[in-house]
């Protein structure tokens, strides 16, 4: 992740939201030429020009060979490599309605690489065919198609709707394609063109030019999204049993935008997203995300502006919430269109225990499966302790082997990849490693396939490690590996990592919107890596265990695909609306979940609606469902004008005369942002429309919940009454809250939910109060 930080100064800059048409450019020093995303409206193209390539090429371009992609699906324009000077001139055409340099992206894993079994298998998919008919598009690494999760053994014909194909390039052809994987692309021109100014290129020893994907990444996002019963699943011995994905039937494709150690670039991520709808998926999956939680405006994030065009044509789009957490502000994918999935626990761990000289034995997590330490005890050292901190955190060259040789080394977690240190520890001689959470990381562990017997210990733990070696010149350990315990309680919990909220960008939506399992995932892998995914990591896999809100996603985004086989006529909102209005918000103790990094009761700003609960998701009773017009009020309603708003929509819009409020978007949960500088007690009432799909004469009847401190909600009409005539009807939810109690609260706000139920169905929806200011 060395390149985040360039990343991150560049989302910094481009966040200076300047209106467009504008060219969001970097300083003087800047390479003199780049990658441009310009955003063309395309009813200007001259009748001369046969296609709209042809009139890019023409019209904007110095050399055609320029033009990288050319986009006409979910938005319309191009990208291309241009100076700074040309693409200013490109920006000032009275046909462009924005240009926007292009940026690199990350993906959403922790590099963790561990292994275990699914979340409960979900028993009324696994033998029904639900999901054949389903596509789902997968943006990310690419994927090795050989592995068992991707037969099509007993599969029907493809979707005679498809249209994608199978691309050829290195050691991928059309035979890699088949009725489970029915098409595959890879998209580099970004890249390339980045890598031709000096960006990092793709290393063909070690990538592949082609959807082969090198890094294991996208073959554990599709396979956990889609893939299909692979008994015996497990890495020497760990979780073993059977893997499988959400929807083991629907059909995958498999779109590469992300390069192997040099992230992905806008311009291919757009691409991608162009293709999927084009091609004809159901559901989109992109574990992508800025990273670093720096959230830029919606028109200037690809994965906004890619994904309204594919909601807006029914395409169902999940992504992943960042691993920027515990930190408060740290969700990103923030769009009101999107699913924004964080991560949770699943109730399996592989448990093992540091036994120290002194007797005391510390609890901690191991995916460790070469050769156990025997019991031996070994010296016991901390070179942090008179290293400095590159030392405590095990970086590269930072220990010194007359220290470390022979003995059991403590390292601090953070600034390196936790299985990088286990092998700068190995390099300098040590035997083994334990791993001990910083206070930020608080008591969440995840474990790891490390190249040497290791074990993730807390921050407490941690600590009493390092006091017994200060306070021991002689002080000896060893780890005892306890293999696979299922059954943990309390499961789930909100992954430390998991990215919170408030909103950042639009606090009056609620994000994270719902949490899956995130931590801990077992799911096929490529044979281009190791489990560590570290160059000398040699060992091969057919499946591997990451923990990630990357993970968490491709959950949702097989649920979705579900959703869709069951309810053909479901738009992306309403099957996102039925997987938060019946998340769950007990764990299996039947308590409210509770937060890794703190032990305490979680908050809507850490899980959303709360866990994804699929069985209960196929009959949510009511939805409340959004479409185009909803957005563009949203759009208005937060400020942007019609002309920045064309830029996500690509077609003309106008705001209603009377400035919509933001709360009144149709959305499944509540967030309401009061004026920081308004005092009393301070009220807003909006509005919600809720689609009956149930049975057809219903009575709900409202119950609201409040943490009873200066907070309190009514709603009017408190019954709601479907026949078969009548399937919509409005209510109004009037909030009222003590600004006093909202400004001592530690996270200036309040929580409770409003339900509706009619006797068998509960339609749950969090609401958050809140005193932040609107950025
Ligand atoms: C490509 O990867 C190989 C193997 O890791 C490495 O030896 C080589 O230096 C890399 N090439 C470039 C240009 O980075
Ligand atoms: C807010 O309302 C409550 C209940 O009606 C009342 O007790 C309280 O005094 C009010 N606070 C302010 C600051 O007006």
């Amino acid at each position: 992740m060395a390149a985040a930080a360039a990343a991150l100064l560049l989302l910094a800059l481009l966040s200076a939201s300047i209106p467009p048409p504008a060219v969001a450019a970097e300083a003087a020093s800047a390479a003199p030429h780049k990658t441009y995303i310009v955003r063309v409206d395309r009813r200007f193209k001259p009748t001369i020009f046969p296609t709209h390539a042809h009139w890019y090429g023409a019209s904007f371009l110095a050399d055609p060979l320029h033009l990288l992609h050319v986009y006409d699906t979910v938005f319309h324009g191009f990208s291309a490599l241009l100076s700074h000077e040309r693409a200013a001139d490109v920006a000032r055409h009275p046909s462009v309605l924005a240009v926007f340099e292009d940026r690199r992206r990350f993906l959403y894993t922790t590099r963790s690489p561990q292994f275990i079994g699914l979340r409960n298998q979900q028993g009324l998919w696994s033998d029904s065919d639900y999901g054949s008919d389903v596509i789902v598009g997968v943006l990310d690494t690419g994927i090795w198609p050989e592995r068992r999760s991707f037969s099509d053994l007993n599969l029907g014909p493809v979707p005679s709707r498809w249209k994608g194909s199978c691309e050829t390039g290195a050691s991928f052809g059309p035979s890699n394609c088949n009725k489970k994987l029915i098409g595959a692309r890879s998209f580099s021109k970004g890249h390339d063109a980045s890598a031709s100014v000096g960006g990092p290129a793709i290393n063909e020893t070690v990538e592949f030019r082609s959807p082969r994907d090198a890094d294991g990444h996208g073959t554990h996002t599709a396979s956990t999204a889609a893939g299909r019963h692979a008994f015996q699943a497990s890495m020497a011995g760990y979780a073993s049993g059977i893997a499988k994905g959400v929807a083991p039937k629907a059909r995958l494709a498999a779109y590469k935008v992300c390069w192997k150690g040099s992230g992905c670039l806008d311009s291919d991520i757009l691409a991608g997203f162009d293709s999927a709808v084009a091609d004809g998926v159901d559901v989109i999956s992109v574990s992508i995300g800025g990273g670093d939680g720096v959230a830029s405006p919606y028109y200037l994030d690809p994965i906004a502006v890619g994904s309204y065009g594919a909601v807006t044509r029914g395409v169902f789009v999940s992504t992943s919430a960042g691993n920027d957490g515990p930190t408060g502000m740290s969700v990103t994918n923030l769009a009101p269109w999107l699913m924004t999935v964080g991560a949770g626990t699943i109730d399996r761990t592989f448990p093992a225990d540091v036994m120290l000289g002194d007797g005391r034995k510390l609890a901690g997590v191991s995916l460790y499966s070469g050769k156990p330490l025997d019991g031996k005890m070994f010296r016991l050292v901390y070179p942090g302790k008179a290293g400095g901190l590159a030392a405590s955190l095990c970086m590269e060259n930072s220990l010194d082997p007359k220290i470390v040789k022979g003995a059991i080394v403590i390292c601090d977690r953070g600034s390196s990849p936790r299985v990088s240190k286990g092998q700068v520890v190995k390099d300098a001689g040590g035997v083994g490693m334990i791993l001990a959470n910083g206070i930020s990381n608080g008591e969440g562990l995840v474990g790891d396939a490390h190249v040497l017997p290791a074990c993730a210990v807390g921050a407490d733990e941690g600590d009493a490690v390092k006091a017994y070696v200060s306070s021991s010149a002689t002080s000896t350990a060893t780890i005892v590996f306890r293999g696979t315990v299922v059954g943990i309680k309390p499961a789930p919990v909100v992954a430390s990592f998991s990215g919170r909220g408030p909103n950042g960008l639009s606090p009056s939506v609620l994000k994270p919107d719902l949490i899956a399992p995130g931590v801990n995932i077992l799911a096929a892998w490529t044979d281009a890596a190791g489990p560590t995914g570290l160059d000398s990591d040699a060992r091969k896999t057919e499946f591997n265990i990451l923990s990630g809100t990357s993970m968490a996603c491709p959950h949702a985004s097989g649920a979705a695909a579900l959703l869709k086989s069951a309810h053909p006529s479901w738009s992306p909102a309403a099957i996102r609306s039925a997987m938060m209005t019946t998340a769950s918000v007990d764990d299996n103790r039947f308590q409210p979940v509770t937060d890794e990094s703190t032990g305490k009761a979680s908050t809507p700003y850490d899980f959303g609606a709360g866990h994804l609960n699929l069985d209960r998701a196929m009959d949510p009773g009511l939805v409340y469902d959004l479409g185009k017009q909803d957005y563009v009020n949203f759009l208005c309603a937060i400020g942007y004008g019609p002309k920045t708003i064309q830029v996500i929509t690509h077609e003309p819009v106008t705001c209603p005369a009377k400035k919509p409020a933001p709360e009144n978007l149709n959305y499944p949960s509540f967030s309401v942002v009061f004026d920081g500088a308004m005092s009393g007690n301070l009220s807003k009432t909006f509005i919600r429309t809720a689609t009956n799909v149930g049975p057809p004469s219903s009575v709900y009847r409202s119950q609201v919940q409040t943490g009873g401190r200066g907070l309190s909600v009514s709603v009017k009409p408190r019954k709601l009454v479907f026949t078969p005539g009548v399937s919509v009807q409005n209510y109004a939810v009037t909030v009222t809250a003590d600004s006093g109690v909202l400004a001592t609260d530690e996270l200036g706000a309040a929580f409770g939910s409003l339900s509706w139920m009619d006797g068998k169905h509960v339609v749950r929806s969090p609401i958050v109060v809140s005193r932040i200011q609107p950025l």
